[in-house]
C-alpha cells in the first residue's frame, strides 16, 4: 500500500474536501486505497461506472438510473450515508457538449452541499484535464506509481502462483530481487504483472534484461520521455574543464556511501550558452560517468498534446523520471518550450505558465535522486524564474573553445575519423581557427577529409586550414549575440573552462549583417544598437541568480 497517497487522501477527506481528482491509470490500485481510507474513517464506499451505475463497493451493478452522470450526482447529494463515492468514468462528462453545462453547474452546486456533509466525491481518471470552472474546487491528487514494496509484494505472488511448476526457476538472490524489482519501477502493477510473466514463459525465470528492455519501450510509448543508450563519455568532450571537474566530483553522489558522508543528493545543472560548444554533449556523458539511465525530455512534445493535455504530460514525465530514479533527466534547449511563459499575450501563454510552474516547483521540492541537466541557447527566451536559487545546484556558461581547448577538440574528431593524431599540426590547426565552436571544427575536419577524398589523398593540415578559412564561423555572423551573452553570464554564471575567452572579432556595424546585401547591415546595426539599448535600460538589473524568493 502506497502510505503516503493513502494519507493524503485520508486528510482530504476528514478535512472534508468535497471533491477530488485522482490522477491515475490503475484504478484498482486506487481503490484499494481508498477502501483503505474507508474503512480507517468508518466510512461507506459507493463506486459509480457508467455501465453499473452506482453501487456499494463490492456488491453487483446498482440501477440503472443511476448511470445518468446527472443522475448520480442527485444521488450522492441526497445521500444520507457517511461515504466516499468514486466516480471512475466521469471525467469525459466534464467535456461532454452535450453534458458539460449541467454537470459542471451540478459540481459546483454539490461541492457546496458536501462541504456541510460527511460525504467526499472522488474522480478517478488517467488523464488531468479539468475545466476552468472547476479548478478552484477540485483538489487534484497525483497517484504516483508502484512503490519498490508494492512491486515486491507483486513479484513474491507471481512467485507462490508457479510455485510447483518443476521448468520455473524463480531462484532469485537478494541483490538479483533487488534489481529486479528496481528496474520494474516505473510500471503500473499491470504492466509489471505482464512483464513478469513474459520473463517466466520466455525464459524460464526471471530475467532483469527483460523487465528493462520492456521499461524502454513503454517508456517511448509515453512520447514525452525518451530513454536513451548512449556510448558518450566525458573523453568525447573537448575543454570545458571546470565544468568537467564538476561532474568528475559527483561521480558518486547518489551511492549511499555519499548519503553517510552528509553530503545531499545533486539537483541539476543549467547549462547556457553559444551553439554548438558542448553543451548537449555534456549533457548527454553524465549519464555515462556516473552511470545511470539516461531519460531525454522533449519539451516541444509536451506541448504537441491536445488543449490542456500539456500539464498532464509534465506531470507524467515528472512520474516517470521519478521512478526510474536515480537517474539523468536532460531537458534539451529547454528555452524553446517555454518561450510563450512571459508573453501574456499568446493565446496558450496560460498553460505554458502553468507547465513551467509544474515544472519548477518540482526542481525546486524534488526529493527523488533525478538529476536535471537543462541546456539551453537563448537566454533572452528564458523565463527569469528558472536561473533563481534553489532550482539547480549551479548554472554553467559554456564559451567558444580557447586556443587549447580547440586543439582538444580537433584532436578528439580527427582521432574519432580513423587518423593518426601525432601527423598533424594541433597547433596550426588551433591558431587558425580563433573564434570557431566546437561544432565548427568537427564540421571542418569533414570538409578537409572530402576534400582529401575527392584528390585520391590522405588527409593532411592543409586540407583541413583550408576548410576552416572557407567557414563564416558563427562568431562572425553573430558576435554581437555572442558578446551580449558573454556580458550576460559574466555575473550570472559560472564558466566552464579556466581559459579566458577570447576577443571576438571587432563589432563594427559591417559585421550584423555580414551575409547581407550592402546597406541592409547598416539598418540592421542601428536596430541592433537601438534593441540593446533597450534591452540594458530594461532587462539588466540586479543579477537573477542572486535573488531569494
Ligand atoms: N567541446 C566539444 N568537444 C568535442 N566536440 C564538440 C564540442 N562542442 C561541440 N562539439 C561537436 O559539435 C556537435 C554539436 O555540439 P552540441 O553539444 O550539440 O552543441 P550545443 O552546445 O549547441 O548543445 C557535437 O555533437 C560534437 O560533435
Ligand atoms: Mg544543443
Amino acid at each position: 500500500m502506497p502510505e503516503s497517497q493513502a494519507r493524503e487522501i485520508e486528510i482530504l477527506v476528514r478535512a472534508r474536501y468535497p471533491l477530488v481528482y485522482v490522477v491515475s491509470w490503475e484504478e484498482a490500485r486506487v481503490e484499494d486505497v481508498l477502501a483503505a481510507v474507508a474503512r480507517a474513517r468508518s466510512k461507506k464506499l459507493f463506486i459509480w461506472t457508467v455501465t453499473d451505475g452506482l453501487r456499494p463497493f463490492n456488491t453487483p451493478r446498482g440501477d440503472e438510473e443511476s448511470r445518468d452522470p446527472l443522475v448520480v450526482l442527485d444521488r450522492i447529494v441526497a445521500s444520507k450515508d457517511q461515504a466516499v463515492f468514486v466516480l471512475k468514468d466521469f471525467h469525459p462528462f466534464l467535456h461532454d457538449p452535450q453534458y458539460a453545462t449541467a454537470v459542471i453547474r451540478k459540481l459546483r452546486d454539490a461541492t457546496f452541499a458536501l462541504k456541510m456533509s460527511y460525504k467526499t466525491i472522488i474522480i478517478v481518471s488517467p488523464v488531468l484535464r479539468l475545466p476552468p470552472e472547476l479548478e478552484k474546487a477540485i483538489t487534484v491528487v497525483d497517484f504516483g506509481l508502484p512503490t519498490f514494496e508494492d512491486m515486491g509484494a507483486l513479484l513474491d505472488r507471481i512467485i507462490e502462483s508457479v510455485k510447483g511448476n518443476k521448468q520455473i526457476n524463480t531462484d532469485l538472490s537478494p541483490e538479483e530481487r533487488d534489481k529486479l524489482l528496481k528496474a520494474a519501477l516505473g510500471l503500473t502493477l499491470a504492466e509489471a504483472e505482464n512483464v513478469f510473466a513474459r520473463s517466466i514463459v520466455e525464459r524460464k525465470c526471471l530475467d532483469v534484461d527483460v523487465v528493462l528492455l520492456e521499461k524502454e519501450q513503454i517508456i517511448r510509448k509515453t512520447e514525452v520521455l525518451e530513454y536513451l543508450r548512449t556510448e558518450t563519455d566525458v573523453g568525447s568532450v573537448g575543454g570545458l574543464d571546470l565544468l568537467k571537474s564538476w561532474l568528475g566530483k559527483r561521480t558518486r553522489a547518489f551511492e549511499e556511501s555519499a548519503r553517510q558522508f552528509g553530503l545531499p543528493e545533486p539537483k541539476g545543472l543549467l547549462l547556457l550558452g553559444v551553439q554548438g560548444c558542448g553543451k548537449s554533449l555534456t549533457a548527454k556523458s553524465i549519464a555515462h560517468l556516473w552511470r545511470l539511465p539516461l531519460l531525454k525530455m522533449d519539451v516541444g512534445r509536451i506541448f504537441a498534446g491536445l488543449v490542456g493535455a500539456s500539464e498532464e504530460n509534465m506531470r507524467k514525465a515528472i512520474r516517470i523520471a521519478e521512478s526510474v530514479a536515480p537517474c539523468v533527466l536532460w531537458i534539451d534547449e529547454i528555452e524553446k518550450g517555454l518561450s510563450g511563459v512571459q508573453s501574456s499575450s499568446s493565446s496558450d501563454a496560460g498553460t505554458t505558465a502553468r507547465v513551467f510552474g509544474t515544472l519548477l516547483t518540482w526542481l525546486q521540492e524534488k526529493t527523488a535522486p533525478v538529476f536535471v541537466i537543462a541546456t539551453a541557447n537563448d537566454i533572452s527566451q528564458l523565463p527569469p524564474e528558472l536561473l533563481r536559487k534553489g532550482r539547480f545546484d549551479d548554472i554553467f556558461f559554456v564559451d567558444l573553445p580557447g586556443i587549447t581547448e580547440r586543439k582538444e577538440i580537433f584532436r578528439i574528431h580527427l582521432a574519432r575519423r580513423g587518423r593518426d593524431v601525432e601527423r598533424f599540426d594541433l597547433e596550426r590547426l588551433a591558431a587558425v581557427s580563433a573564434g570557431f565552436s566546437g561544432a565548427e571544427i568537427e564540421q571542418a575536419v569533414i570538409a578537409g577529409m572530402y576534400d582529401a577524398f575527392d584528390k585520391g589523398a590522405e588527409v593532411t593540415t592543409d586540407d583541413i586550414v583550408t576548410a576552416v578559412q572557407q567557414t563564416f564561423p558563427l562568431c562572425r555572423t553573430m558576435a554581437a549575440e555572442i558578446d551580449f551573452l558573454r556580458r550576460w553570464a559574466q555575473n550570472r554564471a559560472r564558466p566552464s573552462s579556466s581559459e579566458p575567452s577570447e576577443p571576438l572579432p571587432d563589432l563594427g556595424p559591417e559585421d550584423y549583417g555580414i551575409m547581407m546585401q550592402p546597406g541592409v547591415a547598416e539598418a540592421a546595426a542601428a536596430a541592433y544598437r537601438a534593441f540593446e539599448a533597450e534591452r540594458r535600460a530594461t532587462a539588466v538589473g540586479p543579477p537573477d541568480v542572486e535573488d531569494e524568493e
